[in-house]
């Protein structure tokens, strides 16, 4: 039975829909995860490398998700069966992804509205290795955190496609943008901030492992939301009056600026007062802490920091709840209330176990991994990827490029002047290179 799609929720605006769009990209990935794998992977070589993937893939992917979300108005499940149900579970493994993506990001999240509190009380005294080490590791605390960013996360999901989500979208990324350029010029001009820029912007490629292209790629995927149905469910919520092709180039565009902003912001600073560059995931909590308190007014400026790193956080997390929310909404006909509230709390189930497994349950390991690392591997390194490889293939070869671009250009109403590129990119080039990438992962392919 066809759905009335106006009961589902709709954007505002176009430029409500794209201030979502990039609030779902930019976040923890852009501004935690992104600095810290360009530091342990050799600087400049992993940005240019990333940069590639993003224009070759990234773009690719985008477009086709908000393509198959916008004719068929449906969730990422529901989208895919209607298409071809053989192609259903690409859609369920997406959904799965949210669940487990959440399981970890709730985590992290909470660890920024710590360490806001933290800045607000005046910073971190002692030593911030110790402080952060202690913080994750004990029981209760960083859950009841975690609590607090996925209630924040419930609340807006809650209050609907325009009044939640759009609005706070429109609200947090302005602000986030202007914090993260006051905090970059900041940056690049403190003393002894050269040799940072230099080792950000020259690419080392004997640093080019095999080991840093792939997490180049899984961090493509992560960052701009794709491979998961994200920007299918959000493409859903979009009229037919809008141009996607130009929509799906700004996306990606806005997200790499502020991956790369953030690089400028986090690295010249870490140069400038002798700390290590590839300090890993500690980078964001352990070295820029002693970076704000040997800079003057660095409270400051660390508070500013920690709350546009929290707008960042939240408006991804809303999408990854919207995806969960939209299919039990879609397909089950549950009431917003019931999914956002329902799904919240089977969420904060793996919440608690990532959480924990930084500390009382950190013995216990899968594949060699705790139960944080391995959501996190799990998604980023296999189903985000695993999941574009299946849209790429969905779209040439069993939907067709043809009805693709027949929902991009609305029947020749837009123009696509990128359709060319775009087609060879969807069913040749985006698809080999992501399997290449993917076999040699799982140690088939060897290079
Ligand atoms: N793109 C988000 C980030 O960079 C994470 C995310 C992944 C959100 C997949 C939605 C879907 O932090």
């Amino acid at each position: 039975m066809e759905k009335d799609t106006n009961s589902r929720g709709q954007w505002a605006s176009n430029l409500g829909f794209i201030m979502a769009a990039a609030g779902s990209a930019v976040g923890l990935g852009n501004l935690w995860k992104f600095p810290y794998l360009a530091g342990q992977n050799g600087g400049g070589a992993f940005v240019l490398v990333y940069l590639l993937i993003v224009v070759f893939v990234g773009f690719t992917i985008m477009l086709g998700e908000m393509a198959i979300g916008r004719a068929t108005g449906l969730n990422a499940i529901g989208a895919y069966k209607k298409l071809s149900k053989k192609f259903t579970w690409v859609g369920m493994a997406g959904v799965l992804s949210g669940f487990l993506i959440l399981g970890f990001y709730n985590v992290v999240g909470g660890w920024v509205i710590n360490y806001i509190i933290k800045f607000i009380g005046g910073g971190i005294s002692g030593d911030p290795a110790a402080y952060f080490g202690g913080f994750i590791s004990s029981a209760t605390a960083p859950v009841i955190y975690a609590l607090l960013f996925s209630v924040a996360t419930a609340l807006i999901v809650w209050k609907g496609i325009s009044g939640g989500i759009e609005k706070a979208s429109k609200i947090m990324m302005p602000a986030l943008f202007i914090m993260l350029i006051v905090i970059v010029i900041r940056s690049v001009t403190l003393p002894g901030a050269g040799a940072g820029l230099s080792y950000y912007l020259t690419p080392d490629f004997s640093k080019l492992t095999p080991g840093a292209i792939v997490a180049a790629l899984g961090q493509v995927f992560f960052s701009l939301s794709l491979g998961m149905g994200c920007m299918i469910t959000y493409g859903s919520y979009l009229n037919k009056n809008e141009n996607l092709a130009a929509d799906a180039l700004i996306v990606p565009f806005m997200d790499t600026a502020v991956a790369l902003l953030a690089g400028f912001a986090i690295l010249p600073a870490v140069f400038a007062f002798g700390f290590e560059p590839g300090a890993g995931p500690g980078l964001m909590f352990i070295t820029l802490p002693q970076v704000f308190a040997s800079m003057p007014a660095g409270t400051l400026f660390g508070i500013m920091f920690f709350v546009l790193v929290l707008f960042a956080a939240i408006t991804s997390s809303i999408s990854l709840l919207e995806v969960c929310c939209a299919y039990v909404i879609d397909e089950f006909n549950w009431s917003r209330t019931k999914a956002t509230w329902g799904l919240s709390i089977i969420i904060f189930v793996l919440t608690i176990l990532s959480s924990l497994s930084m500390g009382p349950m950190s013995g216990f390991l899968i594949i060699g991994k705790n139960f944080f690392d391995l959501l996190d591997f799990l998604t980023a390194n296999i189903l985000l990827p695993l999941g574009g490889l299946m849209m790429c293939i969905f779209i040439g070869y069993v939907w067709g490029v043809d009805k693709a671009a027949d929902e991009i250009t609305q029947g020749g109403k837009f123009a696509f002047k990128l359709r060319g590129f775009w087609t060879i990119m969807v069913k040749f080039v985006a698809p080999i290179a992501v399997g290449i990438v993917f076999l040699n992962m799982l140690g088939i392919l060897k290079f």
